[in-house]
């Protein structure tokens, strides 16, 4: 297992490519699943969750090839069933199961774990499969379900913390091959719902509205092959924008989608970082003291929970007191306990985080748990005096593309390391 050497203090400068957004890629795999046509994706980032779908899509029968950050799927031939083991290890592959309903009318994929950051469940995915028409049991750790006629109708997607994301584009995947008209209500706004509708729509789908909470689906009798450019990643944008003001450096983000990226922006100038648009760049720069500010985590256009250990990293550098609360995951707070090993002094008061910013952060050994936790130990240990070491980086590999040679670019001083 590796695990990142840090040694802090150094401000970053210079250039960062943003890679495509693997939230939005993941689900585009499965979507693949809907036409035994070939796929063709660009801008698909090398990540460990990449190459996992790629292995939960061969599991079903399809075949995957990567060349440079292309990948070409081809579902010819799929089976409903796939690899326990592989599908129950990662959450995203729950949006296997719309495209094998809406395809073969049928399906048996393993129950999604929960993970660190919550239960997870996955009640809105079925309850709008189910009102499609689906038969869903769950038996043996296995979600089982068929679907003789699949009609169109009106899906309310609404949970108690908002839409769901995943649950959105896996009905959205299913209704393309439904008879009849589908409105989901209460969809998700995320660009990367956003993304997936583009290339359902570019496979012969009928979807309007993606992006807004009202997304209307005409089904349509079989969907054909088709060629995409995912999105840039909204979340490995905000990352690099947060490690630059952490580290009072100045970044400029290419390829990365200021729209996309509305909330961090306003709370990052708030705070009294700078932010300019170059063209099609962004150039993110510290100039000063930073200011303390509050942050609640919403469904998008909301401040993205995705980015909540980050924005907490660089308000532990901030003099004065912020409140970061989080409104989208019961349990993500995992980062908390290892950045006070850093020297940052946080209290939660249930939903929220009372940091108490300001006193430098000196470098520790810390224990990544999560993705975007793992994210906020390594801004943490950029800013701090000394050595830092960030272990069980696997959780990083998940989501940031070759971070450590990213940062490097940057002037960092960081190694990749295998841990004794
Ligand atoms: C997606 O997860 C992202 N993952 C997550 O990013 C992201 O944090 C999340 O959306 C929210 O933005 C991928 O796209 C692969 P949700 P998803 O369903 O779709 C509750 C990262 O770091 N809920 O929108 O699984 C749920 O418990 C990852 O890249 C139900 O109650 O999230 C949560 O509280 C982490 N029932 C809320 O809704 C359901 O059926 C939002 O979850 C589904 C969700």
């Amino acid at each position: 297992m590796d695990s990142l050497l840090i040694k802090g203090g150094v401000p970053l400068h210079g250039e960062v490519n943003i890679s495509g957004a693997k939230n939005a890629v993941l689900p585009i795999m499965a979507a693949s699943l809907l036409t035994s046509e070939t796929c063709i994706i660009h801008g698909v980032p090398d990540l460990s969750d990449v190459s996992f779908m790629g292995e939960i899509l061969r599991s079903l029968g399809a075949e995957v090839a990567r060349d440079g950050d292309t990948l070409t799927l081809a579902a010819t031939k799929v089976r409903g069933v796939g690899d326990y083991d592989l599908i129950r290890k990662m959450r995203g592959s729950i949006c296997i199961l719309g495209p094998l309903l809406g395809r073969l009318r049928k399906a048996r994929v393993s129950l999604p774990g929960g993970c660190v950051i919550g239960p997870r469940p996955i009640d809105l995915h079925l309850k709008g499969l189910k009102e499609l028409g689906a038969k869903i049991t769950i038996e043996e750790g296995y979600i089982r379900a068929s679907a003789p006629k699949f009609c169109g109708t009106d899906v309310f997607l609404g949970g108690r913390s908002g839409p769901t994301v995943l649950g959105t584009s896996n009905v959205m995947m299913a209704a393309v091959l439904a008879e009849g008209v589908t409105v989901i209500q209460s969809a998700a706004c995320e660009p990367e719902v956003v993304d997936v509708a583009a290339f359902l729509n570019a496979m012969g789908a009928r979807i309007n509205g993606a992006g807004s909470p009202t997304i209307t689906i005409t089904g349509v009798g079989q969907l054909h092959g088709a060629e995409h450019r995912v999105i840039p990643d909204r979340i490995e944008a905000a990352t690099y924008a947060i490690a630059a003001a952490a580290t009072r450096g100045e970044v400029t983000l290419q390829g990365a989608r200021p729209e996309h990226l509305h909330a961090v922006l306003d709370k990052l100038r708030e705070a009294g970082v700078k932010v300019e648009r170059r063209g099609t760049a962004l150039t993110v720069r510290r100039a000063g003291r930073l200011r303390p500010v509050d942050v609640t985590t919403l469904p998008y256009a909301g401040f993205p929970t995705d980015v909540q250990a980050q924005m907490m990293a660089l308000m532990t550098l901030t003099p004065g007191i912020s409140i970061i609360t989080e409104r989208i995951f019961e349990s993500r707070f995992m980062h908390v306990s290892e950045l006070a090993r850093l020297g940052a002094e946080i209290a939660i008061e249930g939903p929220s985080a009372i940091v108490k910013g300001g006193r430098p952060l000196s470098g520790a050994p810390v224990m990544a748990s999560d993705l975007r936790a793992s994210a906020a130990l390594v801004i943490g240990g950029l800013a701090a005096r000394g050595l830092t070491q960030v272990k069980r980086i696997y959780h990083l590999d998940r989501g940031y593309e070759r971070l450590d040679d990213k940062l490097r670019n940057l002037g960092a001083r960081v190694e990749r390391v295998e841990e004794t």
